[in-house]
């Protein structure tokens, strides 16, 4: 089994910045993939100069020559798809229809999936803080075997509709019985005009829907180059971050690769992408989050707002304990940190900048995340701060060009994580990135 795959691995709550060594990956790769999640994701990308933003659709497409794959693991949300198909058309890839394989065993995020993720979050005492994009009960009703796939989308017309009904009687059920849904009920289009626009939809994806597994298992076969962009990250995998303050997905490596049906033997690399301070958006445990004005400076320098919601993300310091965690977990093999001009910004604003190498947990140190988490008991990170004021230099294109401070705490990162950095992010663009040669 030739060793071909490369996997971009979110390591802490995402929006880390994955596209960007997701793009240098894609360069020389002949399959992009998208395997978990779906349009909670999302990640820009620079197309013919132009700032493209994408949920489904992998990044590398803009790399000629690559042909996107989207697992059976992802959930695909239609009217988000056709919307990055015509975008794509419009920035001069007229060929994506011929460039995309979408897995028939992918679920379909129907309207009424969307409105329950809303409705189960006004039930919570304490909400998630989702996306609202019907990402969770499409993996519920998935779990059920009652969801309705890509591949049904090619069905005869009448047999359509008797799978939307059988999918979505149970979410009119539970409509009818919520008066926050009365409204909603009524707006809800009948099955056979559900069943109209899914079949209009099918006839133009049909040369998309397919089987992958044949093609995953030959290019495999030929050590063709195959890079997956995880969505999410491992601290909101399903069963790894701080349950219920989760997605839907498993976000680890294994998640990944089980999403597109890529056997680990065919792993060759597990790229944890981080960044230089952390940010979290939704609720859940966030250690090193600055509260104060600290947090509203790395925010607007880092412009930490939302790429699907818009919404303000929470900021903090670098954490190293969960990335710790993450080497295992998620088999990491190296590190990329992204932001380190932002950083460097904090630093000038603030004269110091901050690394949490362990958390103080219950009168103990621990260099581990804990995973039952007693809420009466607080973490309180353990700092090492490192004091001085530091820039980079928009030209420097090695680690040896780096500012010494900057150059500190990527080692220090490294001694404490026990992953090399191997991709620095140094700016917005593609090209920002040093990739050193460990
Ligand atoms: P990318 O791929 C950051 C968060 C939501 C919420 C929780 C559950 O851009 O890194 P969901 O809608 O998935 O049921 O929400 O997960 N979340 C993300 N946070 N980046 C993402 O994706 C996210 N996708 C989901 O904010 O806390
Ligand atoms: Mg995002």
């Amino acid at each position: 089994m030739k060793k071909c795959v490369t996997a971009i691995v979110g390591s802490k709550w995402g929006d880390e910045g994955k596209g960007k060594v997701a793009s240098y990956e894609a360069q020389d790769a002949v399959y992009v993939c998208k395997g978990n999640g779906g349009a909670n994701a999302g990640h820009s990308v620079i197309i013919n100069g132009e700032n493209t933003p994408l949920h489904h659709i992998p990044g590398g497409i803009a790399s000629p020559g690559t042909t996107a794959l989207i697992g059976p693991g992802a959930v695909i949300d239609l009217v988000v798809l056709l919307q990055e198909i015509a975008l794509l058309q419009e920035r001069g890839i007229f060929d994506i229809l011929e460039r995309l394989k979408i897995s028939g065993n992918a679920h379909v995020v129907l309207p009424s999936h969307k409105k329950m993720d809303s409705l189960c979050e006004e039930f919570r005492s304490n909400p998630i803080g989702t996306t609202k994009r019907g990402i969770g009960p499409c993996y519920a009703d998935k779990h059920y075997r009652v969801g309705v796939r890509m591949y049904d989308l090619l069905l005869d017309r009448q047999t359509l509709e008797k799978k939307i009904k059988e999918a979505t009687q149970m979410h009119r059920l539970l409509f009818a019985q919520s008066h926050m849904a009365q409204d909603y009920i009524h707006s809800l289009l009948s099955y056979s005009t559900m069943a109209n626009t899914l079949k209009q939809t099918g006839n133009f994806l049909s040369n998309c829907i397919t089987d992958i597994e044949p093609i995953i298992a030959n290019a495999i076969e030929r050590g063709d180059k195959i890079v997956i962009e995880g969505a999410q990250a491992y601290r909101l995998d399903i069963d790894h971050g701080d349950y219920p303050m989760v997605t839907s997905s498993n976000t680890v490596t294994a998640g990944l690769l089980a999403g597109m049906g890529i056997p680990p033997q065919a792993l060759k690399e597990a790229i944890g992408i981080d960044k230089a301070y952390n940010s979290r958006v939704g609720n859940g445990i966030f250690p090193t989050e600055c509260c104060s004005n600290e947090g509203n400076i790395i925010r607007n320098l880092g412009h930490e707002f939302g790429t699907t919601t818009g919404r303000p993300r929470r900021c903090g310091w670098m954490d190293v304990v969960p990335l710790r965690s993450a080497k295992y977990t998620c088999g990491l093999d190296c590190l990329c940190i992204n932001h380190l001009d932002t950083l460097g910004k904090i630093s000038l604003e603030l004269g110091s900048v901050k690394v949490c190498t362990a958390y103080k947990y219950k009168g103990h140190v621990i260099d581990y995340f804990p995973q039952n988490l007693d809420c009466t008991s607080s973490i309180v990170p353990v700092y090492t701060e490192i004091v001085g004021k530091w820039a980079l230099d928009e030209h420097c294109t090695s680690f040896e060009d780096l500012p010494e401070l900057a150059q500190s705490f990527i080692e220090l990162v490294e001694e404490t994580s026990g992953l090399p950095v191997k991709y620095i992010g140094t700016g917005p663009s593609n090209d920002d990135l040093i990739v050193r040669n460990l």
